[in-house]
């Protein structure tokens, strides 16, 4: 079964061919990150108004480069929830109405399916039931799954998502957007060990995810040494501080260290709810996905702690972690194979 999926949920414009739910027959993502870097973040209309310019150049490119025409497609398959309304809306209708004119069977995925089905396409060995972590800009989240069309949420952030966080942090560090990949790399040969940010607590069930206390605290810690942001470098301004502060941290501090010190903050908060998760439900399998999981440090250290508890995590590709549109086309075979098809009235779900 050869599928056509289309995702344009938030700031990625993609496409993809994929056959039978894993094999990537052609795969095209158009980023708007230089659109709304300017901004900080993503701005609804700026990216509603980039998928409507590039989505139809985009399929078009799809099919020449891959020697594929629409209508030798079986299903055509588009994000349907959830996202920013006005930039799902642009993807669900032009999904729907190539399957009108094609005569071809919809489904309207969930984005969310589609990241749990990321590593799925890489390890066929997964097994069910998994877990999964789910981190990226808008998200994260535990679910467990009992097969490739069942999701039950387990745990999920009372606040920020860790990307967010990310994103946010490196706006206050003034390295710009988006924040991830950019702390990942200043973070480089930095001492995770300098700033003991706090993890937060594990709450009840020990699988309680915050995410808003750690970059309070980052924010707290440059204020109180007086850290401005210049150049994309911080800084101490007040020479009276200084003192103060030799004696416990080194000056100048690295942003190296800064960083390092977030990012192992950060990874720690995701990595205590899932080896919890897997405890409380006994599962041992467990697929890593989202932008966020494109962390190196991320993907090492929740390897190597679940390793020692008998746990098998299986991280999604790097380019399957971010937003694309094979992951949408690989779970939407599935919901195909079971006949799980959606009417053409189909609405988009921003939440
Ligand atoms: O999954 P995604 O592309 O979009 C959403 O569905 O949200 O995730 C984007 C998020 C952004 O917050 C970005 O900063 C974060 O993933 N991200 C990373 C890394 N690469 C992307 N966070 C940490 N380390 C990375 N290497
Ligand atoms: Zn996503």
């Amino acid at each position: 079964m050869l599928i056509l999926g289309i995702e344009t949920s938030c700031d990625e414009t993609a496409v993809a061919l994929v056959r039978d739910g894993r094999e990537i027959v052609a795969s095209l993502v158009s980023s708007q990150i230089e659109l709304h870097a300017p901004y900080g973040g993503v701005v609804p209309e700026v990216a509603c108004r980039a998928h409507a310019e590039w989505l139809l150049p985009l399929l078009e490119k799809l099919c020449a480069e891959s020697g594929v025409a629409l209508k030798d497609v079986d299903v055509i398959a588009a994000t349907a929830r959830p996202g920013l309304i006005g930039a799902l809306l642009v993807g669900l209708t032009t999904g729907k109405t190539l399957a009108l004119a094609l005569d071809k069977p919809f489904v309207g995925v969930d984005h969310i399916d589609g990241h749990v089905h990321a590593p799925r396409m890489a390890h066929p060995d997964m097994e069910f039931p998994h877990l999964s972590l789910v981190v990226s800009g808008g998200h994260t989240e535990i679910y467990r799954s009992d097969s490739f069309t069942h999701k039950e949420l387990i745990a999920s952030t009372a606040d920020d998502a860790a990307g967010e966080c990310f994103d946010k942090v490196a706006a206050l560090l003034g390295l710009g957007y988006p924040g991830g990949p950019r702390i990942e790399k200043a973070a480089r040969g930095g001492n995770p060990a300098v700033i003991d940010f706090p993890r937060g607590s594990a709450g009840a069930d020990g699988m309680a995810i915050s995410f808003s206390g750690l970059k309070t605290a980052v924010l707290r810690f440059m204020q109180a040494r007086n850290y401005t942001v210049k150049a994309g470098r911080p800084r101490l301004e007040r020479e009276a501080m200084k003192e103060e502060i030799t004696k416990t941290i080194p000056l100048p501090l690295p942003l190296a260290d800064l960083a390092a010190s977030f990012q192992e903050a950060a990874v720690d908060m995701l990595i205590r709810p899932t080896l919890k998760a897997c405890e409380r439900t006994g599962i041992s399998c467990v697929g890593l996905t989202g932008g966020v999981a494109a962390n190196q440090r991320l993907r090492e250290k929740l390897t190597s702690e679940a390793k020692k508890r008998g746990i098998d995590i299986y991280a999604a590709p790097k380019d399957l972690c971010t937003d694309n549109a094979a992951f949408i086309a690989g779970a939407a075979h599935h919901f195909a194979r079971e006949g799980r098809f959606d009417p053409l009235d189909l609405d988009a779900v921003p939440n």
